[in-house]
């Protein structure tokens, strides 16, 4: 059976700045989901993971389905309401757009979805991530991907021995979807050198070459180049199919044990480490750490099982206490050097006024 799967997620308010969506919030999107969506729907799940919600859904339309998208569209608008209610902070965050056109992307919710035969056994993980932005997850899809020092699978199973090939989006570019398509391993050093520059390229699928079926899905959306300023992270979202002819749970899993450095966290302007935490986790220290949770499914007949929620394991807890030492340390530095992000991002903050400014107090001494 051909199925569907789909995760539209957006900030549309929190408690206490940008920690967490309030109860009612979350109990409103998801009882607007489940009742609209009767009809067009196989299953769905709604979590947060710090103050985004996500919703995720399975059926049989396809990506990009209108229906789809608008019933999140919705779910979302209903929500902003309550969280105006509530005078929850950020109402309506990610709703940059006043009326829906047809699909969410470029509106300001992010999406990841992907079509595909479902296969007896149907394992799948569900990734979102809080106070980041989607180039947080170049380097654990690398390491899962290509690197057989993290996935042996890439040696020991034969449907995985062709490698995998790379969509990857130059997110920089506003006037349509700039894309190249790198295959792993030949085009190793090419893939590496695109994914090391986070905020420019982002991958945006990979595909198995042995069956063509696609692996895994990223949302790429840029915030700021929809609202042309800062108006909080992109804090992605990410669907991964593993096992059998893809990589293991565990492959996928173990790069996070890293907490690499990624941009995120107070006012997006930082780098501070990425921090596994369990489903439905808020936020804390600096606005951050940037968090991100992962949920495993098994499907059937698109009728999802319940989550499993993979970083709560007591494994996790080690990377956490070394991930806080990161992000404290880091922290020391304040404002300076590599703690802050480069210029280029920072532009679209209230700094550039600043900067202005200062600008036309410099003299040159003669
Ligand atoms: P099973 O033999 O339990 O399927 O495990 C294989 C595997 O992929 C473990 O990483
Ligand atoms: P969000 O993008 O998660 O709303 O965070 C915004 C921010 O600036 C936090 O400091
Ligand atoms: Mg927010
Ligand atoms: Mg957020």
């Amino acid at each position: 059976m051909k199925v569907t799967v789909s995760v539209i997620k957006a900030d549309i308010g929190s408690i206490g700045g940008h920690i967490q969506p309030s109860r009612q919030l979350l109990d409103t999107v998801a009882s607007y989901v489940h009742d609209q969506g009767q009809k067009l729907l196989i299953d769905s799940y709604i979590s947060y993971t710090g103050d985004d919600i996500a919703i995720l859904m399975t059926h049989t339309h396809g990506t990009g389905f209108e229906a789809i998208h608008k019933l999140c569209w919705d779910a979302f608008m209903k929500g902003t309401q309550v969280a105006r209610q509530q005078g929850l902070y950020g109402a309506g965050q990610d709703l940059l757009k006043d009326a829906f056109s047809g699909n969410v992307r470029g509106m300001g919710p992010a999406v990841a979805e992907f079509e595909f035969d479902e296969r007896p056994d149907e394992p799948f993980l569900f990734f979102a991530a809080d106070k980041t932005d989607p180039g947080c997850y170049n380097l654990p899809l690398y390491m899962a991907f290509v690197d057989p020092m993290n996935t042996p699978g890439l040696m020991l199973s034969p449907g995985m021995s062709n490698g995998f090939r790379f969509i990857i989006m130059d997110v920089n570019h506003t006037e349509g979807d700039r894309i190249i398509e790198l295959n792993a391993p030949e085009d190793l050093y090419a893939i590496a050198t695109l994914l090391r520059d986070t905020e420019r390229y982002v991958v945006e699928s990979i595909w198995s070459r042995s069956t063509g079926d696609q692996a895994a899905a990223v949302s790429t959306s840029r915030l700021h180049n929809i609202a042309g300023k800062y108006t909080g992270k992109d804090d992605p979202v990410m669907l991964v199919r593993v096992q059998k002819n893809f990589p293991a749970t565990g492959e996928l899993l173990a790069p996070f044990a890293i907490g690499p450095y990624v941009a995120g966290c107070m006012r997006g302007s930082h780098q501070m480490p990425l921090m596994p935490v369990t489903l439905q986790s808020g936020i804390s220290y600096f606005d951050g750490p940037p968090v991100v949770s992962c949920a495993a499914f098994s499907m059937h007949n698109g009728k999802l099982t319940e989550a499993v929620d993979t970083f709560a394991h007591p494994f996790w807890d080690t990377v956490r206490v070394n991930v806080s030492n990161k992000a404290i340390d880091m922290r020391r530095q304040g404002f300076f050097g590599a703690a802050m992000l480069p210029m280029s991002e920072l532009e679209y903050t209230g700094i550039m006024e600043k900067l202005k400014s200062l600008d036309e107090r410099f003299q040159i001494r003669t």
